[in-house]
């Protein structure tokens, strides 16, 4: 009898991780099944053990498809229920399984297999928003807005030029994406606890048959890295900040202050007490959401910065974080798509919007420069107009050419048509800039990169 002085405590209960790792059950026994492949191959167990191991991983599997698993409470983890069902059903040959490896490379292989799924159906759904954001600019080509620096009237700009700057957002993070991938797509099974096993196996053929491009290279880094975690939620956390900012522009846009666009009813509530109230609340919610995935990067961050090599249990707590952020990732992009689609744009409001605040004293300013005035005199000079006309509530086209030429003998009647809101949308032809045809070739260009590109999605 131990002569305890506390009281006995279970801690059962406080180290499991099968309530949430139970999600990665299918990869574990896919890899269980190469592993098996393997040790059979290199004759490390014989073979009719090795087949009855093979059949009794398929039957489970098709029990945990099916839902008709039964995980028991001293389940410690995934690896340990499917281990012991396995004994269950086809006696000692199970205990063979788990010859030449550790649940520290296994765990690492399921978290690898579980995420080169989830990045091609991340991706996936990216491409969606992306096909939605060409079709709402297709749909609206031409519309003229207000472009803001500061929130503050900058520039005239197409509304389809402003939404496509998202879509490149949305290219480097397919990007991204795509890079994290071949750094998950390395094979850690066969590193064991940390040192490697003393059985000759074959790392190759597993890595193989669970296609993955490599084999890593080093046991003690192998268990102990979350790199591969770490840049999914760092790359989620980037596409997040994107996300979180069209959402924050549909946000403003739908006030009534702005009034620039109309989400539609699907993607709004009303308020409990106020009957007049269409709300925002899903654009509002990709935006707060994005907290949750900074946090579980920062979390996992935190996890891992104080470990010594190599494998510790810390490293248990980066399931839930990871299974937060692809699921937060999937509902948002998920969401995002249909409700792009469905934005009403207030086109005259969004003219008259860039009529006011001065947006083309750029232009006024460039039109005295292409007369010879140096730009930062004619910056000057404009400035001053400005603020003339500001004084008197008028437009820079509302005055008269004798107003002007006392200001600069240089103004003629032409400088009417230069600082026209749309011929200054029109003008910016330089290359990337916010004239129609510039814009249109943006699309064109960026629909036919989407379209031919293959999915990635490619399920264990
Ligand atoms: N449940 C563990 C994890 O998620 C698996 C590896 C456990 N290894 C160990 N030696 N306790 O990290």
């Amino acid at each position: 009898m131990k002569n305890r002085k506390w009281k006995k405590f279970d801690t059962s209960g406080f180290t499991t991780s099968v309530s949430f790792d139970r999600r990665l059950a299918v990869y574990d026994i896919t890899g269980s099944i190469a592993h098996c492949k393997m040790l059979v191959k290199c004759k490390i167990i014989p073979k009719s053990e090795g087949e009855k191991i093979l059949k009794g991983l398929r039957e489970i599997k098709e029990e945990i498809i099916k839902g008709k698993f039964k995980f028991l409470s001293q389940d410690e983890d995934i690896h340990m229920a499917i281990e012991r069902r396995l004994i269950d059903k086809i006696g000692e040959a199970g205990g063979r399984l788990h010859t030449a490896r550790s649940r520290n490379d296994q765990i690492s292989l399921d978290m690898r297999m579980y995420l080169r799924d989830e990045i091609g159906r991340v991706s996936e759904l990216i491409k969606n928003l992306q096909d939605s954001i060409v079709k709402l600019c297709e749909r609206n080509t031409e519309v003229i807005m207000p472009g803001f620096t500061h929130l503050q009237h900058a520039q005239p700009v197409l509304f389809s030029h402003h939404l496509m700057a998202y879509f490149f957002m949305l290219k480097r993070d397919r990007e991204r994406f795509e890079d994290c991938l071949k750094r998950a797509n390395v094979l850690p099974l066969g590193a064991g606890a940390l040192a490697g096993t003393s059985f000759s196996i074959d790392r190759e053929f597993t890595a193989r048959q669970l296609g993955f491009s490599s084999v890593s290279e080093n046991s003690v880094d192998t268990v102990s890295d979350r790199d591969f975690v770490i840049e999914f939620l760092s790359t989620g956390a980037i596409l997040m900040m994107h996300l979180s900012r069209l959402a924050e522009e549909l946000v403003i846009w739908s006030s009534p202050e702005f009034s620039f666009i109309q989400m539609d009813e699907d993607f709004c509530t009303g308020s409990s007490i106020m009957p007049q109230k269409k709300n925002p609340d899903v654009a509002e919610l990709v935006r707060g959401k994005t907290g949750r995935i900074y946090g579980n990067l920062q979390s996992i961050l935190t996890v891992m910065k104080g470990l010594p090599l190599s494998y510790n249990r810390d490293m248990q707590e980066d399931k839930e974080r990871l299974f937060d952020t692809v699921d937060t990732l999937k509902n948002v992009l998920e969401v995002l798509s249909p409700l792009i689609l469905s934005l009403k744009l207030n086109r005259e409001r969004m003219l008259s919007a860039a009529k006011q605040g001065y947006l083309n004293a750029t232009d006024a300013a460039d039109y005295l420069v292409r007369k010879g005035v140096p730009f930062r005199k004619a910056h000057k000079l404009i400035r001053g107009i400005v603020l003339y006309s500001m004084n008197r509530g008028k437009r820079l086209e509302e005055l008269s050419l004798s107003e002007l030429r006392a200001f600069s003998p240089l103004f003629s009647k032409d400088f009417f048509s230069v600082i026209d809101i749309k011929s200054c949308v029109e003008l910016r032809q330089s290359p990337g800039g916010t004239a129609p045809e510039e814009v249109k070739k943006q699309i064109k260009n960026q629909k036919s990169k989407i379209k031919n590109q293959k999915s990635k999605i490619k399920e264990t």
